[in-house]
């Protein structure tokens, strides 16, 4: 762990001198008259109490078994409002490692923090990740949104009245064209400036496999990975890290499904966050 703390620091270091960051506070501003309806405009989605145990959703009533992912949320936080990030990607070495669990998690952690605006969009275009994982049934994906056809606002849902989501109805062709295209970029840039989140967060494939986060990562401000306790090798977060800090900041390394943690770095059971 100490030296994937170094490589991080020495990558933090790397990526600061070359790109100047702009100091902003997270806070939840008050927003334009035409921001505001398109927020309640947004459907609400419910979940099933079901579902809350289908599919791992600890953080939904709160409370103790809410502490890893609220911890994590203002570790998010915290790190967003020290470097000026709003942009951050959820990415993992190999599949299945938990970052779509994770950010189905933050959905409620970050709901809870009512004096922020949260946006948590789905970009791994070729599964249906999030809808999946809240049991959500949408009709279009967010590949029809970054490909201009369906605007945001009637795709889009929400939780509460502070999280805005979106997700997938199905896998998505040309995943990767699309994520690097600069109509992407624009229309990302157009969802931001007319709903004002304070912070987004972006459910991303993982980097085996496919170029998806190649194109992307230019897009957000910072990289969070997640590791799987007992499978990713440090290898593979070795060279995951490495390639990240080539395309964008990282924010730190999530160890999920972790039985053990040390103090140091567990914030509760399942996680650890260096
Ligand atoms: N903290 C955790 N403890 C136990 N199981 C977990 C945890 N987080 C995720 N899982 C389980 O691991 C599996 C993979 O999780 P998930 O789909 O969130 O991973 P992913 O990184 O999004 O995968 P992919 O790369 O395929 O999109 C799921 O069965 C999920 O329930
Ligand atoms: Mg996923």
């Amino acid at each position: 762990m100490e030296k994937l703390q170094a490589a991080i620091e020495k990558a933090r270091a790397q990526r600061q001198s070359t790109t100047p960051v702009q100091r902003t506070t997270v806070s939840r501003k008050s927003l334009p008259e035409a921001s505001e309806s398109l927020w309640s405009d947004l459907p609400p989605i419910e979940i099933t109490p079901q579902l809350v145990k289908k599919s791992r959703l600890v953080s939904y009533g709160g409370g103790m078994d809410a502490g890893p992912y609220d911890m994590l949320r203002t570790r998010i936080l915290q790190q967003a409002n020290d470097n000026g990030w709003k942009r951050v990607a959820l990415v993992s070495p190999h599949s299945a490692c938990g970052k779509s669990t994770t950010a189905a998690n933050l959905v409620f952690s970050f709901s809870r923090q009512s004096d922020l605006r949260t946006m948590i969009l789905d970009l791994d275009l070729r599964r249906q990740g999030l809808a999946k994982i809240l049991g959500q049934r949408v009709k279009h994906t967010m590949g029809d949104v970054l490909r201009g056809q369906i605007p945001f606002a009637n795709h889009g849902c929400r939780y509460g009245d502070n999280v805005a989501l979106g997700m997938n109805s199905s896998p998505v062709e040309h995943a990767s064209e699309i994520l690097q295209s600069h109509l992407a970029r624009e229309v990302l840039d157009q969802i931001e400036a007319d709903y004002s989140p304070d912070i987004m967060l972006f459910d991303m494939p993982p980097l085996m496999g496919a170029d998806d986060n190649f194109g992307f990562l230019k897009n957000v401000d910072c990289a969070l990975l997640v590791a799987e306790a007992e499978r990713t090798t440090t290898d593979q977060v070795d060279i995951a890290e490495r390639q990240l800090a080539e395309l964008t900041n990282v924010m730190g390394i999530v160890l999920n499904k972790s039985h053990y943690t040390d103090g140091a770095y567990g914030y509760g059971y399942g996680y650890g966050y260096s």
